[in-house]
């Protein structure tokens, strides 16, 4: 398996996408505690796939989607768009074919949460896209994941053929006439690979750059036909509203959201790793649950969302850990990670290096995403040689705006969060930078100073 270290959360929290087996609290996914993942009797003794017969035996499309609807469910891949309202518009749009992508490849390349899932839990995740091709009326199911993510093919691969075997998926599906084939998708390619629209091109073996929505891939999406794409987390716990009723997946939830999610939290812990959370637990009970910032250090900033996330303040420790809380502070769910650093780093120096990546990832379709991006870590370079020229931060709040306004997809206005969250947040450390030519940090060159405040 995949050595991320899964980190116990208390009891009273619920294992929706982790089975209890990895942390501690109730069980409710479809893995069954202390059985390989992949061993279909013990899993199916757990409770996996009667979700799958209650929904093709007993349920119209109208009624799956409508469950999904009254469980509020929204995505897991980072913009948290309600689920039910993608699964009626593909249902609805009129086509002799449709296709059901479950999205695993995971373009933040330091987090490993969907591979997590699937090594732990693939019967759910299976589970959940039959459910939804049932639904949408697809019979072709593609699992898009990581090339580099071998334990997690290894273990789908395993789990396809069981559900083969005892008739889960294939052709007449439990007697039902429906045919549900499961493909897994092996991708190699870079960070934008993530984005829906490229990863729909990936699949058909082309080269590609975001496309302009609508239309969206639920009515023009793999080979033009109606594609429902979710990320694996989102798929995992639709077996779960099924059985337990959208009550029941509703009551699990925390303040301000629905259900849980996979979060990885790294940078200056004591014990990193991946855990479970609520939705609505707050920035500082995820943060403790690796251990928090180990002595003497302190924390100096939380970097939430991945590489295009936002650099928020320690203040952010109360921050609810849900879609709304985080856009309103700055930053996004995203990847699904926290990274927590310490006073040892200097943030004009991280925001520059992000910058600099987001601007390297950048396709290059849309100008002001492709220039203005470049400018933007131009711009962070200056700031880290204590060299700036003329109103740096105008500059770059101009720039911010223009690349949000072009909107053809959502890296322009993510990549923009690092450097802007130094001018909410942190003007002090930057204004050493800028107007004094100091890094409090001592990191950047060649202008860097001690700790201790020292010119070196
Ligand atoms: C640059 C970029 C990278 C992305 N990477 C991922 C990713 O690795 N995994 C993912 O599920 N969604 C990713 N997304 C979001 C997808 O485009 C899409 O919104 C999501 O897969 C929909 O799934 P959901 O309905 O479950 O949220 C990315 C978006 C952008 C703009
Ligand atoms: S906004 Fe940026 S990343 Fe998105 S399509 Fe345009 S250039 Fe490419």
């Amino acid at each position: 398996m995949t050595s991320a270290n899964v980190l116990p959360t208390p009891d009273k929290w619920p294992h929706l996408l982790l089975p209890a087996a990895t942390g501690s609290g109730s069980a409710t996914g479809s893995g069954a505690a202390g059985a390989a993942p992949t061993d279909i009797d013990a899993a199916v003794a757990a409770g996996a796939f009667k979700g799958l017969t209650e929904a093709i035996k007993d349920m119209t499309a109208g009624e799956i989607v409508a469950a999904l609807a009254a469980s509020g469910l929204r995505g897991r891949g980072g913009a948290g768009f309600p689920t039910s309202e993608k699964w009626r518009a593909c249902a609805l749009s009129a086509a002799d074919r449709r296709y059901v992508v479950v999205h695993a490849y995971q373009a933040d390349p330091a987090v490993f949460t969907d591979r997590v899932l699937l090594e732990r839990n693939p019967y759910a995740v299976l589970e959940g896209a039959a459910i939804a091709a049932v639904a949408v009326g697809a019979s072709d199911i593609i699992v898009a994941l990581h090339a580099e993510a071998s334990e997690a093919i290894a273990t789908l691969e395993t789990a396809i053929r069981e559900a083969h075997e005892a008739g889960y998926l294939g052709d007449d599906v439990l007697g039902s006439g429906r045919d549900i084939h499961v493909e897994l998708k092996p991708l190699q390619g870079a960070y934008m690979l993530g984005e829906e629209t490229v990863l729909l091109k990936g699949i058909e073996g082309k080269r590609g750059q975001p496309e302009q929505q609508p239309p969206y891939p639920t009515t023009r999406g793999l080979y033009g036909k109606p594609t429902l794409v979710h990320n694996a987390q989102t798929f995992a716990v639709v077996p779960g509203i099924i059985t337990g009723g959208p009550g029941s997946y509703g009551d699990v939830a925390a303040k301000g959201g629905q259900g849980t999610v996979l979060v990885q939290i790294s940078g200056s812990v004591a014990n990193p790793g991946l855990a479970e959370v609520p939705l609505g637990t707050t920035i500082g009970e995820i943060v403790a649950l690796a251990g928090g910032v180990p002595g003497p250090n302190i924390v100096k900033a939380l970097l939430v969302g991945g590489p295009s996330g936002g650099i928020l303040p320690p203040d952010a420790l109360k921050t609810p850990y849900e879609f709304e809380s985080l856009e309103a502070a700055g930053a996004h769910m995203g990847s699904g990670s926290i990274v927590v650093v310490d006073e040892r780093s200097c943030l004009v120096d991280l925001a520059s290096v992000l910058t600099r990546f987001c601007a390297d990832q950048a396709c290059g379709k849309t100008i002001p995403c492709r220039i203005g991006l470049r400018r933007m870590a131009e711009i962070g370079a200056r700031f880290c040689e204590g060299q700036p020229r003329g109103d740096e931060i105008e500059r770059l709040t101009d720039l911010s705006a223009d690349i949000v306004a072009s909107r053809l997809c959502d890296h322009e206005r993510r990549s923009t969060l690092p450097l802007l969250s130094l001018v909410r947040y942190f003007r002090d450390e930057l204004d050493a930078h800028i107007v004094r030519s100091t890094c409090p940090a001592g990191i950047c060159q060649p202008m860097a100073t001690s700790r201790a405040g020292t010119v070196s």
